[in-house]
């Protein structure tokens, strides 16, 4: 019995392909093959898969319908959590997507899923992407700081997610924790967030995060051990579609 992670599936049978790095890039040819064949190599169906967001570039559910089918047909238990692509999912209607794919997929939006004696709590997340100003040298010179003020706001939100998350699971008694977000806890800007201060306060043993994808991208925020906490990114192409065994 193992727990697996992974992001950015950015699936698209029903729909338009939106991103020039997804159409020209050699990882993604074929990626969703490639990805069904892994999956069905290491996982089992007594495992559990967490797909941390961006499954699908449709615009509506009917959009990803044929994608959330494949997803359905990966072996194993899996798990869903919101991705900024994901616009089939509206978060207040997290209820009527579980109804809808039940048994089959698991949609993770303020609440938790129990793995062995781990909750895994998750939430979208949020990071300032810029615009930065750069020098001649391509070093950070500033950034638009109405844009810093407006991705504060949505930090703060999904840290209402987050915590929502976090408490469900300690009331029920847990107090082990694997945290998910598809945005990186930290922008470029920063060593430590909201969400790494927040990983610590419930001592989450490991933080999963994907949405950096692209190699430029890869090492935007952390990896490995920090402050007594594992970092994991587990975008798709960074971990060419081998999901990434947690536990
Ligand atoms: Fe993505
Ligand atoms: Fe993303």
């Amino acid at each position: 019995m193992s727990l697996y992670a992974i992001g950015d599936l950015h699936l698209h049978y029903q729909s338009e392909l939106k991103a020039p790095g997804q159409l020209h890039g050699r990882v993604w040819k074929n990626h969703e093959e490639k990805f069904r064949k892994n999956c069905e190599k290491l996982i089992t169906d007594e495992d559990t898969l967490v797909l941390v967001g961006d499954h699908s570039w449709g615009r509506n559910l009917g959009e990803c319908e044929t994608d959330l089918q494949y997803i359905c047909g990966l072996p194993g238990r899996k798990i869903l959590t919101r991705g900024n692509h994901d616009m089939f999912w509206d978060a207040k209607k997290t209820g009527q997507l579980n109804e809808l794919y039940r048994p089959h997929l698991t949609f993770l939006q303020d609440s938790y899923e129990v793995y062995q004696d781990y909750a895994l709590v998750g939430t979208k997340g949020f990071t300032f992407e810029g615009p930065f100003y750069l020098d001649r040298r391509g070093r950070i010179i500033g950034w638009d700081e109405q844009a810093q003020l407006h991705a504060k706001k949505l930090v703060e939100r999904e840290l209402v997610r987050l915590r929502k998350s976090f408490e469900l699971a300690k009331a029920d008694g847990f107090n082990r924790f694997i945290m998910f977000l598809h945005y990186p806890p930290t922008d470029i800007l920063e060593k430590r967030s909201g969400f790494t201060d927040m990983a610590e306060e419930y001592g989450a043993e490991q933080v999963i995060y994907a949405h950096c994808h692209g190699e430029s991208r890869f090492y935007d925020s952390i990896h490995g051990e920090y402050r007594g906490r594992t970092y994991h990114l587990v975008s798709g192409d960074f971990l060419r579609w081998n999901p990434l065994k947690i536990l």
